[in-house]
């Protein structure tokens, strides 16, 4: 790619970052995640660009409508969160029309068993991109790594927000505590996005080997121990 190719390229990406911001600016949606975060990850998703999308804590849509600007055509977003706010089904139209994807909001906790077994029916291919923003309790979150994960296509991502800290005290530690663990099993395939010293916020990739079994195989029942050896065992082999 030329010099010039590479620089429009960029400002395509730059043009559709601050037209997404604008458009959720427009409508009272502030972007909770730091700028060069978001950008990052954003840069990522373009270029897997997935059609297959699923966030777990959608609130207004703010990530949602981002992750449509860049995802390949005729995607396919589904939102779970219990508490979706009445701005979701206003993006979730912005999303759908005039771009042909589609958008459903799954109005449940992602651990029911009801948010699961969509994603599978809706997904049997696997899933492309998986953003975990939900619940930020220590619990939660594992749970949804560890019954998610398995439903993401080999070569897929996974996005985990506030690896260094949520804004609510409460559960200020508790993604960052997941996030060590996984790391600590699993090296070769995390990358984060944050600045060493950083306090809050920051996000975690999970890079789904290209050779990982179809989640079709996935047995439910293997324990999380039983999922980082597999994990770590492919990386091995890598
Ligand atoms: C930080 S907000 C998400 C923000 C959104 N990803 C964005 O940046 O535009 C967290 C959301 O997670 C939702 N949530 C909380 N517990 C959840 C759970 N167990 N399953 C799914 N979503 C959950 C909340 O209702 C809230 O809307």
């Amino acid at each position: 790619m030329s010099d010039k190719q590479k620089e429009k390229k960029i400002m395509c990406f730059e043009n559709a970052y601050r037209a997404g911001i604008a458009h959720l600016k427009m409508h009272g949606i502030k972007v909770i995640q730091v700028e060069w975060e978001i950008k990052t990850l954003l840069e990522q998703v373009n270029k897997l660009k997935p059609t297959r999308i699923v966030e777990i804590g959608s609130r207004h849509g703010g990530t949602l409508y981002l992750f449509s600007k860049f995802a390949g055509d005729y995607a396919h977003l589904v939102a779970i969160d219990p508490n979706p706010s009445a701005n979701l089904s206003t993006i979730k139209e912005h999303i759908t029309y005039p771009h042909n994807n589609k958008v459903a909001i799954i109005p449940k906790i992602s651990q029911s068993e009801y948010a699961l077994d969509f994603i599978k029916d809706t997904f049997p291919e696997g899933i492309d991109l998986l953003h975990i923003d939900g619940s930020h309790k220590y619990d939660d979150v594992k749970s949804d790594f560890e019954r998610y994960w398995p439903l993401v296509r080999p070569g897929g991502l996974i996005a985990i927000h506030d690896i260094k800290g949520a804004g609510a005290k409460q559960f200020r530690g508790q993604v960052k505590r997941f996030w060590t663990e996984l790391k600590g099993q699993i090296p070769d395939l995390v990358e984060e996005i944050c600045a060493p010293d950083q306090e809050f916020y920051g996000i975690g990739l999970v890079h789904k080997l290209e050779k990982e079994p179809h989640p079709k195989n996935y047995d439910p029942s293997e324990s999380s121990e039983a999922m980082s050896k597999s994990l770590r065992e492919d990386s091995a082999g890598e």
